[in-house]
């Protein structure tokens, strides 16, 4: 009968042959999970190598300063694309990249990343060939997803006019740029953001989109400090959707 690997009791901490055990028995039952393990000991070796203490001296804090709002796209990693290693970024990460009022998950991270943490900066960043972007674009049906993709067709009807007005080729990365815009919106309304501000704490919400065919951010130029300016800014960065620009 083949163990399974949660029937292995836990004994810690683990002594060499009690590890070996497990290597040998994710190695039998789960021999591509049993990669990420190996990998992970390299990762953490080399780390270690360079930096020696990095991961005691993490384990007793973090603080960093930022937040990071991303599609949990497989393709889009927080820490890679911007280089920031372990304890620089605190990441909240989903379908799309929304951040809707009562997603108490979301408002969670928002939460502790703001008023615990004490980041600096937050960054709303989509990325072009989103996948809930193009479904939500094209009315696609996958499942229980419509629902929260749905937030993504509002801002589609939102901005029909101007989408409806541009070549179909188009549109996909001008509704991905559109929903970063709202997105970083919603994160300035916001109770948190807004008590935030009202206290002086001094933090700016950012819009990005990250590219997969090049890996680069795109700055989409609304980087809010406050609520003065924030329809000023709206208004300007819908002026200014790289998609739009002339290539
Ligand atoms: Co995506």
């Amino acid at each position: 009968m083949k163990q399974k690997l949660y029937d292995i009791p836990n004994h810690y901490p683990l002594n060499s042959s009690r590890r070996r055990a497990i290597d040998q028995h994710v190695a039998r039952n789960a021999p591509d999970i049993n990669r990420l393990f190996e990998q992970n000991r390299a990762w953490a070796k080399e780390i270690e190598s360079r930096e020696p203490g990095f991961f005691a001296a993490l384990s007793r804090q973090q603080s960093p300063q930022y937040l990071w709002i991303g599609c949990s796209d497989s393709r889009v990693p927080a820490n890679q694309i911007v280089g920031l290693v372990p304890g620089e970024v605190f990441v909240h990460r989903n379908v799309g990249n929304v951040a809707v009022h009562t997603d108490l998950n979301y408002m969670s991270a928002l939460q502790y990343a703001v008023d615990v943490l004490g980041v600096r900066h937050v960054l709303v960043v989509g990325h072009y060939g989103c996948g809930g972007v193009l479904a939500a674009l094209h009315g696609r049906r996958l499942g229980l997803i419509d629902n929260w993709l749905r937030h993504i067709q509002d801002i589609r009807i939102k901005h029909a006019a101007l989408l409806d007005s541009l070549p179909e080729s188009i549109q996909a990365e001008s509704l991905c740029e559109l929903n970063v815009i709202e997105q970083v919106l919603n994160v300035c309304r916001s109770t948190v953001v807004h008590e935030a501000w009202q206290s002086g704490q001094k933090l700016s919400v950012h819009g990005w989109v990250y590219s997969l065919s090049d890996g680069l951010i795109r700055d989409l130029h609304i980087s809010l400090s406050d609520h003065g300016a924030m329809s000023q800014a709206y208004d300007s960065a819908l002026a200014a959707l790289p998609s739009l620009a002339p290539r």
